[in-house]
């Protein structure tokens, strides 16, 4: 490589990610308002960032930020509030983003489901239903339809935290607790979903690039010396990491991949019934562990370059869809973000198909049931004005996108 050559190609995506419900303020239609609203939920989103109405001045902000690509999520509960029947002005809003991206030279990926559903559809029992594929791929079509503009789509986010939080650790709605056959219901019934409307997708746009995007904790054993915690380290990565990649039947119904990677996972084996080959995570004090966020995730870079290179057998390109830290500590951000670009970096050098890097998040957001306190954003909300400040990790990245260099390039 010449020493001119920069660290990440032209063309790559540079952007951030969100999601409706954690920014858009208002989501009254959802599963998540419902039960919110009957006190079942520690904290309540009501206006959050308030980005449906400001989303023009937001993505100014990223513009500035030196942004090349956004991701956000549509509100399924909005554009179909009832089975079968679509606002016409929820349609027009998603699309007036998308226009108002591709306008400030913004790439527009849009994912379809990130975590909350309609309320009806949760009401007639969601994801545990034989046609909830049937009705996500409804959905899917109509988008499509509706938003030629869009090249990128990720139908479901992280479909195994989704199961997890909702059916396992009974955190999240439907909150049903230790039902590891119905998490597994749950994720056979998504990965049906992503395959009809991965072809559903291409059908109105054939040049679609179709994927979801995937949590991808790295997974370690707890003592690499023991079998069992060797078996408990691999039993979590097939559940939560290769299992649903099996289950859509891998490349073939995949464009891209967007891994989601925060931090690792460290387990030991704990015998607990059905849930028994994930194990438990393993806080053993005297396992190395890297500075920690102010939600408990460990700080691992590695990680990010050991999924990057595990998920390229794949065969498919794959896109950082999500990285970000939970912080108050602004040099921390900032540091995690160059050590995390840095294995991008490396990962693009030893030939994986990379494709763009999304921090998470745009601006601080509702971190679902941690509510608002969690600050992942690269810009600070002040909530009750609605005022966002760039942090100096957004300016660092922005000398990154506009540059394509990681600042001490060796
Ligand atoms: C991911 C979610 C996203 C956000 C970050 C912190 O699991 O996709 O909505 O909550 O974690």
């Amino acid at each position: 490589m010449s020493a001119a050559a920069p660290d990440f190609p032209p063309g790559f995506l540079w952007g951030a990610a969100t999601a409706a419900h954690q920014v858009e303020g208002g989501n009254r239609l959802s599963d998540w308002w419902a039960m919110e609203e009957s006190g079942a939920l520690p904290f309540r989103s009501g206006d959050a960032c308030d980005h449906y109405r400001r989303f023009a001045a937001d993505f100014d902000l990223a513009r500035d930020l030196g942004h090349t690509a956004h991701r956000f999520s549509l509100e399924w509960s909005r554009i179909e509030p009832a089975p079968g029947v679509w606002d016409p002005d929820a349609i027009s809003h998603y699309r007036s983003v998308v226009l108002a991206l591709r306008r400030r030279g913004l790439e527009p990926l849009v994912t379809l489901h990130h975590f909350t559903n309609p309320r009806w559809f949760a009401e007639r029992g969601g994801w545990l239903r034989r046609d909830a594929p049937a009705l996500f791929t409804r959905y899917a079509e109509r988008m499509a339809g509706a938003l030629p503009e869009v090249r990128w789509w990720f139908t479901i986010n992280e479909p195994t935290v989704y199961a997890k939080n909702g059916f396992v650790a009974g955190e999240w709605p439907p909150k049903v607790k230790g039902s590891w056959r119905r998490a597994a219901r749950v994720l056979g019934t998504m990965a049906r979903a992503h395959r009809e409307a991965y072809r559903a997708i291409h059908r109105s746009l054939p040049d679609a690039r179709v994927g979801f995007a995937h949590s991808l904790p790295w997974i370690e054993p707890c003592d690499p010396g023991r079998a069992l915690d060797r078996l408990a380290a691999w039993g979590r990565d097939l559940l939560l990491n290769r299992g649903f990649l099996s289950r859509i039947g891998g490349a073939r119904h995949l464009d891209v991949l967007g891994i989601n990677y925060y931090t690792r996972t460290v387990v030991r084996w704990a015998p607990s019934g059905l849930g028994m080959l994930a194990g438990r995570e393993c806080l053993d004090p005297h396992h190395a562990r890297g500075p920690v966020s102010d939600i408990g995730w460990e700080v691992y870079p590695p990680g990010l370059g050991h999924v990057l290179d595990r998920y390229a057998r794949l065969g498919v390109p794959l896109i950082v869809s999500e990285n970000g830290i939970a912080t108050i500590d602004e040099e921390l951000r900032s540091r995690f973000l160059r050590d995390h670009l840095r294995e991008a970096r490396d990962a693009l050098r030893r030939g994986v198909p990379l494709l763009g890097y999304l921090y998470w998040t745009l601006m601080d957001n509702f971190e679902w049931t941690l509510g608002t306190r969690p600050r992942f954003g690269l810009l600070a909300n002040e909530y009750r004005t609605q005022t966002r400040t760039p942090r100096p990790a957004a300016l660092e990245l922005a000398r990154i996108c506009r540059s394509g260099r990681l600042p001490d390039t060796r």
